[in-house]
């Protein structure tokens, strides 16, 4: 094609509003987002921020950018090159440079912020997942917090505030163990990507695992700031983490399950036994059972109850489920509910997608589980599609009815047949509600990705 028209950096700087089109420039690029604004999944304010100048310096905080659909998606708004003369730009300190070491062996989704999982074949060998395995979900780089002069801020009635170090939390308050998986609502969301790209991490079946919690009770902290049962609204969480604006990560739960004494939330420092991992939320986070990642807020700074939920992008514009026909023209999030409790869910970890597998004997893995404390009391595995079933065995400890926080992991040993070329195996649990998984994508695929407990179905060849 015509080589692009040539813009000085003055020239870009003029388009910063919607009304004047919102350029950028990414190295010797030009750029006109203003079409792309509402479809960010990191929201229209966020592109507005560089509106009129370089993203580097943002996306050296957000380098999730810096992947190969990202930067193509952005090529498509090419409209111009920078002027020769421009001098380069200043390379801006790595702010994620205080983030901890990982376990080489996690399947990395985005390093910054960092965003891993698991390899599946590993995720149903332990019940609990080891720590440096233990999937990691952050959205801005992970604070650095010195214990000794930490506190937790919470906002007490009548105008009253709790301020509480750890050694505060660690000696007035009874510890608690609770054992419970953590699920982010975009676990499976490679499947949905697969069918539709959403643009968003493409999470495998790793964006979920399980830990034994030790902490205090949110419960008994609130009663603490002068709350009780039976008082309404929400309690919100705000983190430490934090983007070059200051705003933090925060999300919300309902009142009624942070006061629940058969709820357990936790303020947990332990995790396995082990203090609190930095990746995980050194030294506090939330662990809310049987509601959605997305409200364990990790490196918890603050804590406040109202009226209303947490006002934070990701409580009120994202992690939130919406019908296959809603498109980024004519979303509107104030009409759907913050994703609390999670549908029911199960996958298969072994033997992998398009694995060869031996005739004869065949052990199929898995894990099972399902949100608001609804146990799993059945695994369905198919070999020929979901034509014909095998009832799987199910092992887990026992946990309270209404409190089943933890997933079950199962298996079934088949026979393959000699002369089997094939295999569709497919998996499906059944929760103590008799909730069963959708069989397929197409009909639960959402503008965000989000909450895909379809089939699982593992492709494999019979062969030696
Ligand atoms: C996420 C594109 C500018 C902040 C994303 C994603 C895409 C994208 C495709 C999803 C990535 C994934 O989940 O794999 C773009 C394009 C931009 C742009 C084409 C060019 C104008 C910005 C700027 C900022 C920003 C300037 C910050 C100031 C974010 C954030 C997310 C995100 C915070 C993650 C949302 C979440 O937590 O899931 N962006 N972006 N983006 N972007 Fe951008
Ligand atoms: N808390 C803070 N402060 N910052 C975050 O980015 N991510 C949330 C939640 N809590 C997040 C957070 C999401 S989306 C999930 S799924 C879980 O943490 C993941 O917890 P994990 O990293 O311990 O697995």
């Amino acid at each position: 094609g015509p080589p692009f028209p040539v813009f000085t950096r003055q020239e870009v700087a003029r388009h910063h509003s919607e009304g004047d089109r919102v350029w950028v420039t990414y190295g010797s690029d030009v750029f006109d987002v203003t079409d792309f604004l509402e479809l960010h999944p990191g929201g229209k304010s966020k592109i507005l921020l560089a509106a009129g100048g370089a993203l580097e310096p943002f996306w050296a905080l957000y380098a999730m950018h810096k992947q190969e659909h990202v930067l193509e998606l952005l090529q498509g708004y090419k409209v111009g090159e920078l002027s020769p003369e421009e001098p380069p730009l200043p390379t801006p300190g790595d702010p994620y440079g205080g983030d901890p070491p990982r376990h080489p062996g996690l399947k990395v989704n985005t390093l910054k912020p960092f965003n891993a999982e698991p390899p599946s074949e590993l995720l149903a060998e332990n019940f609990l997942t080891p720590n440096p395995l233990f999937f990691k979900r952050n959205h801005l780089p992970v604070p650095t917090v010195d214990p000794a002069t930490y506190r937790l801020y919470v906002q007490g009635i009548r105008g009253r505030a709790l301020s509480l170090s750890l050694q505060d939390l660690k000696s007035k308050f009874p510890k608690h163990k609770v054992t419970a998986t953590v699920q982010c609502a975009g676990n499976r969301r490679a499947e949905m990507n697969a069918l539709r790209n959403t643009n968003r991490l493409g999470w495998n079946i790793g964006a979920i695992s399980t830990a034994c919690w030790s902490g205090v009770r949110l419960r008994d902290v609130l009663v603490h700031a002068g709350y009780k049962q039976g008082d309404d609204g929400h309690v919100s969480f705000e983190g430490l983490d934090k983007d070059q604006n200051g705003t933090v990560y925060g999300a919300s739960i309902p009142f009624e399950k942070a006061m629940d004494p058969k709820g357990d939330v936790l303020l947990a420092y332990e995790m396995n036994g082990e203090e609190l991992p930095r990746d995980h939320g050194f030294p506090l986070r939330v662990v809310v059972p049987g509601i959605v990642g997305a409200r364990n807020v990790k490196w918890l700074a603050r804590i406040s109850v109202g009226p209303e939920e947490s006002q934070s992008h990701w409580q009120q514009k994202d992690y939130k489920g919406f019908s296959p026909a809603v498109t980024w023209d004519n979303v509107d999030f104030s009409k759907a509910p913050a994703i609390q409790e999670m549908p029911v869910q199960s996958a298969i970890t072994e033997p992998s997608p398009n694995a060869l597998v031996p005739p004869g004997e065949l052990t199929v893995k898995g894990y099972a589980w399902s949100g608001g404390g609804r146990g799993v009391i059945r695994v369905d595995v198919s070999l020929d599609g979901g034509k014909s079933w095998h009832e799987a065995k199910l092992t887990g400890e026992a946990q309270s009815p209404g409190r089943a926080w933890a997933w079950k992991l199962w298996q079934l040993k088949a026979c393959v047949p000699p002369g089997t070329k094939e295999l569709n195996i497919v998996c499906k649990a059944v929760d103590t509600s008799y909730n069963e998984q959708p069989d397929s994508v197409g009909p639960i695929w959402n503008i965000l990705g989000v909450l895909n407990n379809a089939w699982h179905r593992v492709h494999v060849s019979v062969g030696e």
